[in-house]
């Protein structure tokens, strides 16, 4: 049944009606729906449209729909309906008879399904924002784990200079508090009430719409009608910040990807989380982070839609609007499985400390400090740098490291090394000088996470 078959004289062409309708993804959102028309029922009791007992028997037929949906969410799709609005409608005059046919006054599907949507959203943020503050968690007991861990960093994937596996983590738990951030501050825009707005001018009823806003647990209600019923930028905010967030899950998920190749060797992933080759016995293939690497791309592709969607879009509403959801609900499923598998990669890997070090004593990523060390003896660091070159190419040709050269070889490009400068340029060594904020010193880093765990409440 439709909700408006007055005007209309023929039937709804089959095609049209499968077109036209969103109940097979929208139907998620019945108990969002069922806890707005409970709200709005108890404002037609201060309108005088419902008696007390009236808006106590709706109530009570909602609720109990609410737990049929409960124990088979999936019965909904039987329907015909076009939408989850039309559908616990129908389902409630079944239940109440003509009463029923009172709850949708003063209101609108259109103000209806962005209140629903809304609230989806707020629920969906409390959950994420659980899962972001546990990867923290996880990264932060990971540092600790391997806070002595020392690894090449890189930049352009060429070994750069050494960091440790710790302060790698701390990186990540910098995005990820980012990621927190962005989202509590979206939440913070979006927790307005469209409910009240109507079609697209307001309610007709004297409706207190800032009570009924904070009865649903919004912080207030919308300013402007037409706004609240075309607003769907809280969809755009919140799949931006999926976006972020996942460019961030896929940009660990290839350091680890790279980390566990046979070339680096830095990392082993557990059995339980790899998968193997149909072909190849001797695969182990890093499948969970390829997969959130992948998905990132989907996620994107939401964040895209929407705004393709709503680009020129005239306002209010437009049937167009309808296609905010699959992408919608998708992209946060992705994003909260995504974190979910970040987490347990993290707790699957086991470091290989040898190989981590062997590969930081490659690659010279120790130059920096001998040209710092000769601008500690005066040298401008303009020339060290360049002297500092020049040695590291000796290095090459003998095929060996600095800590192997032979002093008379670093001593043929400036008689200013002497032999201290093999105290100077260890990987600790390395590490211990750049204590200044946000650097990699161990002592930095291991105030870093006591600071964390504090904050992470982790004991
Ligand atoms: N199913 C619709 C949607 O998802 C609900 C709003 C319908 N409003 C309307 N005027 N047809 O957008």
């Amino acid at each position: 049944m439709s909700l408006w078959g007055g005007r209309f004289l023929d039937e709804s062409n089959k095609l049209f009606k499968k077109f036209n309708t969103s109940l097979s993804f929208d139907y998620i959102l019945a108990k969002e729906d069922i806890f707005a028309s409970i709200a709005w029922s108890k404002s037609l009791v201060e309108t005088g449209v419902l008696t007390k007992n009236e808006q106590k028997r709706i109530e009570t037929a909602l609720i109990s729909l609410k737990e049929e949906i409960y124990k088979n969410p999936e019965s909904i799709l039987q329907s015909d309906c076009e939408d989850i609005h039309s559908w616990i409608e129908v389902n409630l005059i079944e239940k109440v008879g003509e009463l029923g046919k009172k709850l949708h006054t003063g209101r609108s599907r259109n103000d209806q399904i962005t209140t629903d949507l809304k609230l989806w959203c707020k629920s969906n943020i409390q959950i994420l924002l659980e899962n972001i503050l546990n990867l923290q968690k996880s990264f932060i007991l990971t540092a600790e784990l391997y806070h002595d861990v020392i690894i090449p960093g890189y930049t352009h994937l060429q070994r750069a200079q050494p960091i440790t596996f710790a302060y790698w983590c701390l990186a990540y738990v910098e995005m990820l508090k980012r990621d927190f951030d962005r989202l509590k501050d979206t939440l913070k825009r979006l927790n307005i009430s469209p409910l009240g707005s109507g079609a697209l001018s307001g309610t007709g009823w004297n409706i207190n719409r800032e009570k009924l806003a904070l009865s649903m647990g919004f912080s207030c209600a919308t300013n402007n009608a037409l706004d609240s019923v075309s607003d769907r930028d809280y969809i755009v905010e919140l799949l931006s910040s999926a976006s972020i967030s996942m460019m961030h899950l896929s940009r660990f998920s290839e350091d680890l990807i790279f980390f566990n190749s046979s070339e680096s060797n830095f990392i082993e992933l557990s059995d339980s989380i790899t998968s193997g080759s149909s072909l190849m016995p001797q695969k182990k293939n890093p499948d969970p982070l390829e997969l959130i690497r992948g998905k990132c791309g989907r996620v994107y592709g939401s964040l895209l839609s929407i705004l393709v969607v709503l680009k020129a879009l005239p306002l209010s509403y437009n049937k167009d609007m309808q296609e905010d959801k699959e992408n919608l609900f998708d992209a946060i499923k992705t994003w909260n499985n995504s974190l979910s598998i970040a987490n347990l990669v993290l707790n699957n890997i086991k470091l290989n400390r040898l190989s981590c070090y062997q590969a930081a004593e490659k690659g010279y990523s120790n130059a920096t400090e001998v040209a710092d060390y000769l601008v500690k003896k005066g040298v401008t660091f303009r020339e060290a740098h360049h002297i500092s070159g020049k040695i590291v190419l000796q290095a090459i040709n003998d095929n060996k490291a600095l800590k192997d050269l032979d002093l008379s070889k670093f001593q043929l490009y400036s008689n200013l090394i002497e032999n201290d400068i093999y105290s100077h340029i260890t990987l600790e060594a390395c590490i211990k000088k750049r204590k200044s904020k946000g650097g990699v010193a161990f002592s930095q880093v291991e105030q870093e996470i006591i600071k964390e765990k504090i904050r992470l409440n982790i004991v």
